[in-house]
């Protein structure tokens, strides 16, 4: 008996070590990367949107210390995409919140994309998704979705092309994270924001042949508008005086009384059924203001932002359904290496409009779907 609990906590040490191991090298390649390509590691096309948050929650939500009923924020939301620098591309787009109109530190960020299910569910499959991205994304990625059929599924209900706008589209943040209300229960939760109003179908969904061929992201042949188009066309309506309105709604689910077994609904790959742990209004916002080119560069998000009650779940092993945001968290350094360069540097301007600047990166050729 003994004996066997020492080979438990053995194991135990090994995998939190590979977790350590891996969360270094992976944020040494990222953090490299931002710093050398002074870009986003991720969602590098994007606008930051100021606007108010004001709690609203439906009487269904636990009472919370943070979210008590009228409280109100300044706050920022980046609309963006991954990772291309063109709006016409079939991309995961997204919707990254902080609940305070600063470029960094705040109470809470939420960081959302497109579609209920990711292209990786824990740090093992993220490193095998991200060894494929730097082999060059289209074709590359195709063993990497044969090998994991969720992964294809993922994809396929991420990624959205042409939608109206930036704001009628609903983003999720897929992991799970904690909510701990004034009962001192912990449940988990997922957040979305929704558009408001919103008839349930949101735009920009892929068709039948997207859907399966998730990493032909490029534009359609016959494209003619310019790649800041969806920017563009929210920053005018902005300065029109147009309102653009969401409500940010809340999944809540309870542990299993069993503590020690971690259920598998935690994982990303796993959309929770809607019936059963229905999204709950939690906040309105109202967007009134489109940002400067800079100053959406310099602002940065990170789930580490959070108070106590609403805490990120600690990951023991890269198989944990945890390990993503334990890697999300260690990227930071990637977002510091990108200011550091930003400050050695300069800011990045504005993306170039044409398909025929140099900068533009169609994904490698393919004669045919492989
Ligand atoms: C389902 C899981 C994930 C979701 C929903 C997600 C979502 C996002 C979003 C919405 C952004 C854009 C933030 C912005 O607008 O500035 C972003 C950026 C980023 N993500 Fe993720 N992400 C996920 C997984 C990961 C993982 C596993 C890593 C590993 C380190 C990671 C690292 C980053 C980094 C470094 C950035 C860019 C930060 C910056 O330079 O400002 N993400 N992610």
């Amino acid at each position: 008996m003994i004996e066997h609990k020492f080979f438990l906590a053995l194991a135990a040490l090994f995998d939190r070590v590979v977790l350590a191991l891996s969360t270094l090298g992976i944020t040494l390649l990222i953090a490299l990367n931002s710093f050398i390509g002074k870009v986003r590691m991720s969602h590098t096309n994007g606008i930051t949107l100021r606007g108010r948050l004001r709690v609203n929650a439906d009487a269904r939500v636990p009472e919370h210390d943070f979210f008590e009923q009228g409280r109100t924020f300044g706050c920022r939301v980046r609309h963006g995409a991954a990772s291309f620098n063109d709006d016409a591309k079939l991309v995961v787009r997204s919707a990254s919140l902080k609940l305070s109109d600063t470029r960094g530190k705040s109470p809470l960020d939420l960081l959302m994309n497109t579609g209920r299910l990711p292209l990786f569910w824990n740090a093992r499959t993220f490193m095998q998704f991200m060894r494929r991205s730097i082999a060059g994304k289209g074709k590359h990625y195709v063993p990497y979705l044969k090998k994991h059929p969720q992964a294809a599924i993922g994809g396929g209900d991420s990624v959205r092309r042409d939608p109206v706008s930036l704001h009628k589209l609903v983003y999720q943040t897929q992991t799970s994270f904690g909510f701990i209300g004034r009962d001192d229960v912990f449940r988990y939760c997922r957040y979305r924001l929704v558009p408001v109003p919103f008839d349930g179908v949101e735009t920009g969904l892929p068709d039948e042949f997207d859907r399966k061929h998730a990493w032909l992201q490029n534009p359609l042949p016959d494209e003619t508008r310019n790649r800041n188009y969806l920017k563009d066309a929210t920053r005018q309506a902005l300065e029109a005086g147009e309102v653009m309105r969401y409500k940010l709604q809340i999944q809540l689910r309870l542990p299993p009384p069993d503590s020690t077994i971690q259920p598998e609904w935690i994982a990303a790959i796993v959309a929770w059924d809607e019936q059963a742990f229905p999204y709950l209004d939690l906040a309105d916002l109202e967007v009134t203001e489109a940002m400067s080119v800079r100053e959406s560069n310099l602002t940065w998000f990170d789930i580490s932002h959070h108070p106590k009650t609403l805490p990120v779940p600690k990951a023991r092993s890269i198989d944990d359904a945890h390990s993503l945001n334990h890697l999300r968290m260690a990227g930071v350094w990637a977002v510091r290496a990108r200011l550091l360069r930003y400050l050695l540097t300069g800011v990045p301007k504005a993306i170039p409009e044409s398909r025929k600047a140099k900068d533009w990166v169609g994904v490698p050729p393919m004669a045919n779907p492989p």
